[in-house]
């Protein structure tokens, strides 16, 4: 049987909470497929900073880990997964051990666990578990929706940028007549609230209705 290390998250490397990383990595398509999947970094900011409010304790063995997470003698939880090269290889009873065998000595009169594979149903038939709520999760699976066409709502007129010509940037002027840096020069182009409207207007063109 391989070994089974505890983990003081708190204080273990970046090296060690890295294997954590890597075991959800290498069961990422199973149990999550088509999700995206934690960084390194965020995995190990997880589990180096769990709320100081509940105890969390954690094992890794080879390529399998388990955590225990106390609230309370009825609300403590155990996450366990054993990465799929390294299965029935009873990884997965050695590391419920000892997760057992802390929960015991911290009073936990009830320990719960979930799955939504069938090794996870089969390991929790094999050690006895009861089956109590089911949890549905809603996926919003964008790639495979068939979306509608955009429209534009009635009374909008479409705007293609990509053929927009550019406009032209209004020129400052150095020592202008108005002293404001702005160019001033007869024939309205000068009037320094035409200027802040042309800058400003683009934001306008696509949203202004119809008169
Ligand atoms: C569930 C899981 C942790 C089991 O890990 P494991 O190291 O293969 O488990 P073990 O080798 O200790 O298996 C112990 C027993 O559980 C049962 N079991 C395990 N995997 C099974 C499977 N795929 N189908 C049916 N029964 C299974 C068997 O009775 C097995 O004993 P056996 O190998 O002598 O027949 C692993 O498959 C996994 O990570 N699955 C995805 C994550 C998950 O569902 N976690 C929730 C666990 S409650």
């Amino acid at each position: 049987m391989c070994e089974i290390a505890e983990v003081d998250a708190r204080t273990a490397p970046d090296d060690v909470l890295a294997r954590f990383h890597a075991i959800e990595v290498a069961c990422h398509e199973e149990l999550q497929p088509g999700e995206p999947l934690r960084g390194v970094e965020e995995v190990i900011a997880f589990y180096r900073y769990q709320p100081a409010t509940h105890t969390s304790c954690h094992w890794l063995g080879d390529c399998g880990s388990a955590s225990l997470y106390v609230h309370g003698s009825t609300a403590a939880f155990v996450h366990l997964v054993v990465a799929p090269a390294k299965r029935r290889r009873g990884l997965a009873s050695a590391l419920l051990g000892r997760v057992l065998e802390r929960a015991r000595q911290l009073d936990v009169r009830a320990l719960r666990g979930s799955y939504a594979t069938a090794s996870g149903a089969g390991f929790a038939a094999h050690v006895g578990a009861l089956a109590e709520d089911q949890v549905v999760r809603s996926i919003l699976d964008l790639p495979s929706a068939d979306l509608p066409e955009p429209r534009i709502p009635e009374g909008f007129p479409a705007h293609h940028l990509a053929r927009a010509r550019p406009r032209r940037a209004p020129r400052r002027v150095r020592g202008s007549a108005s002293g404001d840096g702005r160019r001033s020069r007869p024939g309205g182009n000068g009037d320094p609230e035409q200027v802040r409207r042309e800058r400003t207007g683009i934001r306008g063109i696509a949203l202004a209705p119809r008169p």
